[in-house]
């Protein structure tokens, strides 16, 4: 077995069960994955440590450096989940780097600029709703609004960090992109594209723009039986008023998706009329023009089921990431790659968010795919199998060889930006 492979092994056992992982921010599962892949790097000769963010940076330091802004190539992806996640969102970017690193070494590779690589924290959110919060933290995004959000547990954000051993107001001291030249990332695909037309590997054009909002819906609580039908004031039904109208509202249009995948219902009796309903909503599309209607498509959604339903309607956004282009230089450089390597390859988009588009918006940024079997990801049957981990290796290792070596990295080609909402 390769060492890719019995890694992808040993890592899903953290948090694990069976192919079923949650790892989450501030969790013990979490941090338990981030010291594992410390200790990998240290193996490895890197200087490695847990950032006041919770990210994972090693870095391989190059002693006199001959270039001139001596920045570094960074490389990486996250080792969170989504609840019941799967082995391979996030987590095969950060093997698959460690990997590259471990074949560099092997050969005595010699970079002329340092090679950093990140496992950052929290890109699902699923916790907090703070999706992205490690890459935005090393970009120096401000976070200070986050930390009296409350966890799907109750617990406020600034209170797991504290139980961990972490300090809320250290967070800004997590910025390191100052010294970062470029950032490439390796992802799972997520979808049904590549396995269709039996690519080996995709070159990442665009990342979809994401808008993640939390309502609550107020009714009057009340007997389920006594209460007549026509006097209702159901926070339920107008939830979901809101999931069929978000959805036929994403079917006709261009490019969208809308998605409800957590609902609160209080109090939860049977025999009650369900007085409030806090609903998630995660709206996309990759169209920058589209992207900034989104926040209306919701309140506008929201406000006419609450008022069907005679209820009250509160919309708070839990986060907002800019669709972004990848960068040019780097799509060319990873295109030839695959090109020279003979593999069976294509340029495509993302569908789902990545700690790409928040690098993206300060350095030039890249990414490439490799397949998920059967399209499935953000559940335990997301797969890829070892022969189609290795392509998306091959060529990460090829690249980063490239930009380790180069005197220059392209200037970004793009600037769109990220907000964090409290
Ligand atoms: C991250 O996986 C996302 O697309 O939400
Ligand atoms: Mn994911
Ligand atoms: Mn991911």
């Amino acid at each position: 077995m390769s060492a890719l492979d019995a890694w992808v092994d040993e890592l899903g056992l953290i948090g694990g069960n069976g192919n079923v992982v949650n790892r989450f921010a501030w969790t013990p599962e979490l941090l338990g994955a981030c010291r594992w892949l410390v200790e990998r790097l240290r193996e490895l000769g890197l200087k490695a440590d847990i950032d006041a963010a919770g990210n994972v940076i090693g870095r391989w330091e190059v002693d006199g450096a001959n270039i001139d802004d001596g920045a570094a190539v960074l490389v990486g992806s996250h080792l969170d989940t989504v609840p019941d996640g799967g082995r391979f969102d996030g987590a095969l970017g950060v093997l698959s780097a460690l990997e590259a690193i471990r074949r560099l070494k092997a050969e005595g590779f010699a970079p002329r600029r340092p090679l950093w690589i990140a496992a950052f924290n929290d890109e699902e959110g699923t916790r907090f709703g703070t999706s992205m919060f490690g890459s935005t933290a090393f970009v120096g995004g401000d976070l200070t609004s986050l930390g009296d959000r409350k966890g799907v547990d109750g617990v406020r954000l600034t209170e797991a960090m504290r139980e961990q051993g972490f300090d809320f107001a250290e967070v800004a001291t997590a910025k390191a992109v100052d010294s970062v030249c470029c950032y490439l990332e390796l992802h799972i695909e997520q979808g049904p594209r590549m396995q269709n037309q039996a690519l080996d590997t995709a070159v990442v054009t665009s990342i979809v723009g994401i808008g993640g909002y939390r309502v609550v819906l107020r009714g009057q609580t009340n007997h389920a039986g006594t209460t007549p039908m026509t006097e209702r004031r159901d926070a339920l039904t107008g939830a979901s008023r809101v999931v069929l109208a978000l959805r036929d509202a994403a079917l006709t249009a261009e490019d969208v998706t809308a998605n409800v995948g957590r609902i609160e219902v209080r109090p939860g009796g049977t025999n009650v009329i369900p007085g409030e309903a806090v609903i998630f909503v995660d709206v996309r599309t990759a169209n920058p023009e589209t992207f900034t209607t989104l926040g209306d498509l919701v309140r506008d959604t929201v406000t006419a089921a609450a008022s069907a339903e005679k209820l009250t309607a509160e919309i708070s956004m839990s986060y907002e990431h800019q669709p972004v282009p990848m960068n040019g230089y780097l799509q060319t450089l990873l295109a030839d790659e695959m090109a020279s390597q003979r593999l069976a390859w294509a340029s495509l988009s993302s569908g789902a968010g990545h700690d790409a588009q928040i690098l993206a918006q300060h350095v030039p940024t890249g990414m490439l795919f490799v397949p998920s079997q059967s399209g499935i990801s953000h559940a335990p049957d997301e797969f890829t199998p070892p022969e189609q981990r290795e392509p998306g290796v091959s060529v990460l290792t090829n690249v980063l060889k490239t930009l380790l070596l180069a005197d220059k990295i392209a200037v970004p080609d793009n600037s769109a930006q990220t907000t964090v909402h409290p």
